[in-house]
């Protein structure tokens, strides 16, 4: 497994507050990384800097050895923990719209064939995260699942290397969660994905990441809170791959590395 994205002494900053400090950091190709950590730690700030919509203050990330370009690019997708997904728009529209981003920057629409072709990838991923009979709905029409559903056939139609989940299943109810862990578990597998999750669900980060990595801040100054940011304080690799483990496994095992 070779790297995929490096951080090699990555800083973020507002104003004076630092909010992540001196992250080292390589992500291989194909991982399912979980992100855990207090609220407030940079674990949604982490993700941003993944996608581009925000630079380190200082330090560089890297995707296959090449310098992050500073925009979100289409090798790299998103799912927020709710409201991604377009009201005005029904599912099929929704999921044509990435496409439309990424292929008609200018215009914003396409057309002809073009949209045809469009129509038929955005129709093939809708399948895949099983919407396919939903085509004509609208997201108010829809459950949370299937509206994660659908944000999940947004981010994916680009066909994106890396896909970036932030609590993407937090508001579900346990059932659906497992549906759609299940879900999630499938696709990173079918598109060779590596997909970089954040959750505050612990269960749900042991039981689908390859690897745990908790962000936390390592020293605290209870005068000057903002002097220190986060960092990676743990990072656990599964030693179970986790197609082994079910839903209900209590028996995880795990290397523990204090990582100094
Ligand atoms: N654009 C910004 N300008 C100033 N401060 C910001 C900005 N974005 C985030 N922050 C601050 O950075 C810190 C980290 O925020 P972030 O959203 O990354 O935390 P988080 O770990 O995702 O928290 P949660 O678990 O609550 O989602 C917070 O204190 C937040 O107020
Ligand atoms: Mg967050």
């Amino acid at each position: 497994m070779s790297t995929l994205l490096s951080f090699r002494d990555v800083w973020v900053e507002y104003g004076d507050r630092i909010i992540i400090e001196k992250l080292n950091l390589d992500i291989e190709e194909g991982a399912f990384v979980s992100i855990v950590g207090p609220s407030g730690a940079g674990k949604s700030s982490f993700l941003r800097l993944i996608l581009g919509q925000e630079g380190p203050s200082r330090g560089v990330i890297t995707l296959d050895g090449t310098a992050l370009a500073p925009e979100c690019g289409p090798d790299r997708g998103v799912v927020f923990q709710r409201y991604s997904v377009f009201p005005h728009l029904t599912v099929l529209r929704n999921t044509v719209f990435g496409l439309e981003c990424a292929k008609a920057p200018v215009l914003g629409r396409l057309f002809g064939r073009t949209r045809h072709a469009a129509e038929a990838e955005a129709t093939e991923m809708l399948n895949a995260v099983g919407l396919g009979h939903s085509l004509d709905l609208y997201p108010a029409q829809m459950s949370g699942g299937m509206q994660q559903r659908l944000a999940i056939a947004q981010a994916l139609v680009k066909r994106p290397r890396v896909l970036l989940l932030d609590e993407p299943f937090g508001a579900l109810d346990p059932g659906i969660r497992a549906d759609m862990h299940a879900l999630i578990r499938r696709l990173w597998r079918e598109y060779s994905l590596t997909i970089v999750m954040v959750t505050h669900d612990i269960r749900e980060a042991f039981t689908l990441g390859t690897r745990v990595l908790a962000l936390d801040k390592r020293r605290h100054d209870p005068h000057a809170p903002h002097r220190y940011g986060a960092t990676v304080v743990y990072d656990l690799p599964m030693r179970a791959r986790p197609e082994e483990l079910s839903e209900t496994s209590d028996d995880i095992t795990i290397d523990v590395i204090r990582n100094n």
